[in-house]
């Protein structure tokens, strides 16, 4: 099986933060996770780029949206990369294929009447001369009274409502007070593939709170919905309209099928047949707040384009700093970058995963709790067997690992199925806890065995023995945790002196001649954080 995996697009804005992190990490796992095993991944993934929001900074800025995105993009890439993320293309969906694959799809839906115009009324700010959309406009809340309330939705009392609606009115561009401005307006009709979606779309999500939410919005009509803006906008114009644009949340998607089709492009494979091949499959990572867009909307747009529907959407929970919601306002904001000074990146990618699971509650990051998990379990559980073992063979056996010293390792074959099954359904933690139930194991082993008294005492077969077994299984630990640290793995692979090891050289007499053990990698240590919130 072939699995084309994406995690959201990144909105070119600003730069990652460490939520953007917890999935990107989650997706590049799974797609080196299928790379071990007999199936292949590949992981896209590309700038989301257009919107008022863009406009808006890059007009702060003084430069143009066009700037603002390509310096972005740099950035965002370079942020994936130093976080060990493999991604095989990242593309903007500011680009040929995305207007091309984006107006495709608008034509059909506008040919088979998905698609209808509508006169709407919406506040406008006469200064800026500019639409406001919900949260450019703020005013008091017309069912309790609150002040300062967005366009939406009141935070102080949970009513939602029409930002018509809103009492005494202010635009945040200009503080003046909107008027009231027809225009006409392109809506998608969803509920016209009610029945369709209802069919089609149950299996997407295995996740039982996404199940129910996807029955709940399925037992009702589907709302309308607006796919235009008008100017000024930064995106791709209406087929046939020259003053009124395609709505960022409809192109974003469509961002996914650009960056695999120009990655097809380049290298030479038919993106047509590969789309459509039914041993393909499409599968997105995505936070729990963009679920309607993923579960609804897309699947509504592949069907009007007649593409093959998407196979798997894998929705995490928020990411949490301390137990808070992450805000910058709040001055509890980790930024991706800021965090890469602070630590290496596989310690975030080990205890994000140590905590990432099926269900869709939020992932706390703590700290202390980082500390503690990447001393205890990176350093003191599981590098620890290579570096009490392993240079008892340099020093008394030439470097060499006895042969047929895999006992321990074919003990533990099931638990490594196991576990390969747990990071097969997402269930990282689990596997993780797993992993270090063996590294327990096989470091009580050691201790119980006391090799270096058997090298002091004249019975150097003996810790020969015993030091060979337990390199199997540190080999075999860092086969199962590649993925989730594929550097630390790598280093650990050239003192073993193996290379392009997968889940087939588990449990297998691998291990020749090692290199002397050096320590690579440190401590974290309580002040090595200090300014790490922004
Ligand atoms: O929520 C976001 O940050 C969006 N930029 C995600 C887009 S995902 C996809 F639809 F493009
Ligand atoms: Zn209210």
């Amino acid at each position: 099986m072939k699995y084309l995996v994406t995690s959201a697009l990144p909105y070119a804005n600003g730069p990652l933060h460490l939520g953007h992190v917890l999935e990107i990490i989650q997706t590049d796992v799974w797609v080196r996770h299928k790379n071990l095993s007999k199936d292949e991944a590949l992981y896209f993934c590309a700038s989301d780029t257009h919107g008022t929001p863009i406009m808006l900074k890059a007009k702060e800025m003084n430069i143009t949206p066009e700037s603002l995105i390509k310096d972005m993009h740099k950035k965002h890439h370079e942020t994936f990369t130093s976080f060990n993320v493999n991604l095989t293309n990242f593309h903007s969906t500011h680009s040929e294929e995305n207007k091309k694959l984006t107006s495709e799809i608008f034509k059909k839906a506008l040919e088979k009447e998905y698609i209808h115009k509508k006169k709407i009324s919406q506040l406008y700010d006469e200064k800026e001369q500019i639409f406001l959309a919900d949260r450019f406009v703020k005013g008091t809340c017309p069912a309790c009274g609150a002040e300062e309330q967005y366009g939406d939705a009141c935070e102080k009392c949970g009513a939602t409502y029409d930002a018509l609606e809103l009492k005494n009115p202010v635009s945040v561009l200009s503080n003046t007070l909107p008027t009231v401005k027809d225009s006409d307006h392109y809506f998608f009709k969803l509920n016209k593939l009610h029945d369709y979606l209802k069919m089609n779309i149950q299996n997407i999500s295995n996740q039982t709170p996404i199940k129910a939410k996807l029955d709940e919005w399925l037992n009702d009509n589907l709302r309308d919905w607006d796919v235009s803006r008008d100017e000024p906008y930064f995106g791709f114009h209406i087929p046939g309209e020259t003053s009124k644009y395609i709505y960022v949340w409809m192109d974003a998607p469509v961002g996914y099928l650009a960056s695999i089709q120009n990655w097809a492009n380049h290298n030479d494979i038919n993106y047509e047949n590969l789309i459509n091949d039914e041993d393909v499959k499409l599968v997105h990572f995505i936070g729990k707040d963009i679920v309607y867009f993923h579960l609804l909307f897309w699947p509504a747009m592949l069907k009007t384009y007649g593409i093959k529907n998407l196979d798997e959407v894998f929705v995490h929970g928020f990411l949490t700093i301390e137990g808070k919601k992450m805000a910058k306002s709040k001055g509890n904001f980790i930024l991706a970058d800021k965090a890469l000074t602070l630590a290496d990146p596989d310690y975030y990618r080990y205890y994000l995963c140590s905590k990432l699971n099926t269900d869709i509650s939020d992932i706390d990051f703590s700290i202390n709790d980082f500390i503690q998990k990447v001393n205890s379990d990176l350093i003191g559980k599981f590098i620890n067997i290579g570096s009490r073992t392993q240079n008892f063979l340099v020093k008394l056996n030439s470097s060499k690992v006895a042969p047929g010293n895999i006992s321990k390792s074919l003990e533990f074959k099931k638990n490594y199925e196991e576990i390969i099954t747990l990071i097969d359904k997402k269930e990282y933690s689990k596997a993780l806890k797993n992993i270090m139930i063996i590294a327990d194991r096989i470091n009580a082993y050691v201790s119980s065995e006391v090799p270096w008294n058997k090298a002091k005492n004249d019975e150097e077969n003996e810790c020969i023995a015993i030091c060979s077994e337990a390199l199997n299984v540190f080999k075999d630990l860092t086969i199962l945790l590649q993925s989730f640290i594929p550097s630390i793995a790598d280093k650990i692979f050239s003192l073993l002196n193996v290379s392009d090891l997968n889940y087939d050289d588990l449990s297998i007499d691998n291990l020749n001649e090692v290199k002397k053990f050096e320590p690579f990698i440190t401590r974290l240590e309580k002040n090595d954080f200090d300014g790490i919130l922004d």
